[in-house]
C-alpha cells in the first residue's frame, strides 16, 4: 500500500478515537455540572483521557498477534481510547458507570468489576469497554472508549503500583509486591470507612435542627479507626 495512503488513513482512524474521548468527556462534564448545581454533593472527584500512542498501538498488537491492519486493530484493541473517572466513595463509582451505561445512545461492549473481584495484586477498578457514537461527515462511526472508574483510594493505590511495577521493569521484588497487595487492602478499609462516615453525617444533616453546614458529631470520629479489626 501506498505509505502516503497508510499515512492519511491512520491519522482519520487516531482522529475518530479523539472525538469519541471528547464526546464521553462531554457527556461527564455534563454530569458534573449538573450534580455540582443541583445536586448535595458531586461524586466525581476528577476525570482524565488519554489516546494510546501510535507506539503502544503496535506492541499492544504485536503482544496479542494482531495484523497490523487499521480494520484488525480496530477490532482487537478496545483501549486506544482511554477515560478514567475518580469518585468520592464505591458506591459512587456503580451510580457513575449506571448513569453513563444508561445513555441510548452508549452501548456497554465489556465489564471487568475489579471492585468486586480485585486482581491478585490487589488493584480494584470497575473497567468498562463502551462505545460512542460519533458523527463524521459522511457516517456514524461508533468508537470503543475503555472506561475506568475507580474510587481516590484506589487510584493512589494504582499510580503507586504502576510506577514500582515500572522502575522494576516488571519483576517487584516479593516483599515489596505483599506490601502492595496489604495497602490495596488498607486502601480498601479505608473506601469503606469513608462511605460509612458519610452516610452516617448524611444521616445527621437530615435531622430537623441540623445546621446545614454543622461539623459531624465528635462521637464519628473514632469510625476513622484504620487499624485492622481483631
Ligand atoms: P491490557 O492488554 O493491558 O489492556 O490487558 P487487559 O485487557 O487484561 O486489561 P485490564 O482490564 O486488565 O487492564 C487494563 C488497564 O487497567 C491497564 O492498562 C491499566 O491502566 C489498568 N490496570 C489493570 N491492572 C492493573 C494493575 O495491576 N495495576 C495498575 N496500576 N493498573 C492496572
Ligand atoms: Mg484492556
Amino acid at each position: 500500500m501506498d505509505p502516503e495512503q497508510l499515512r492519511t488513513d491512520f491519522s482519520r482512524f487516531m482522529m475518530t478515537y479523539r472525538f469519541g474521548i471528547a464526546q464521553l468527556m462531554t457527556r461527564v462534564n455534563t454530569l458534573e455540572d449538573e450534580f455540582t448545581h443541583i445536586n448535595l454533593y458531586n461524586p466525581i472527584e476528577h476525570v482524565t483521557s488519554r489516546l494510546k500512542s501510535p507506539e503502544s498501538i503496535i506492541r499492544k498488537a504485536q503482544r496479542i498477534d494482531c495484523p497490523l491492519t487499521i480494520d484488525d486493530v480496530r477490532e482487537n484493541i478496545l483501549d486506544i481510547a482511554g477515560v478514567r473517572i475518580t469518585c468520592s466513595f464505591i458506591s459512587d463509582t456503580y451510580r457513575i458507570a449506571d448513569m453513563i451505561t444508561g445513555q441510548p445512545d452508549i452501548e456497554v461492549r465489556e465489564v471487568e468489576d475489579y471492585i468486586a473481584n480485585p486482581k491478585p495484586n490487589g488493584y480494584k477498578s470497575l473497567h468498562l469497554i463502551v462505545e460512542v457514537p460519533v458523527y463524521l461527515s459522511d457516517r456514524v462511526q461508533r468508537v470503543p472508549i475503555e472506561l475506568q472508574i475507580r474510587t481516590i483510594a484506589m487510584d493512589f493505590w494504582a499510580s503507586l503500583e504502576h510506577k514500582i511495577y515500572y522502575k522494576f521493569n516488571r519483576a517487584v521484588p516479593a516483599e515489596l509486591l505483599a506490601e502492595l497487595t496489604e495497602a490495596a487492602e488498607t486502601a480498601h478499609r479505608l473506601d469503606i470507612k469513608m462511605e460509612r462516615l458519610n452516610d452516617e453525617f448524611a444521616k445527621l444533616k437530615a435531622q430537623p435542627g441540623t445546621a446545614d453546614d454543622a461539623e459531624p458529631a465528635i462521637p464519628l470520629l473514632g469510625a476513622l479507626d484504620l487499624r485492622p479489626q481483631d
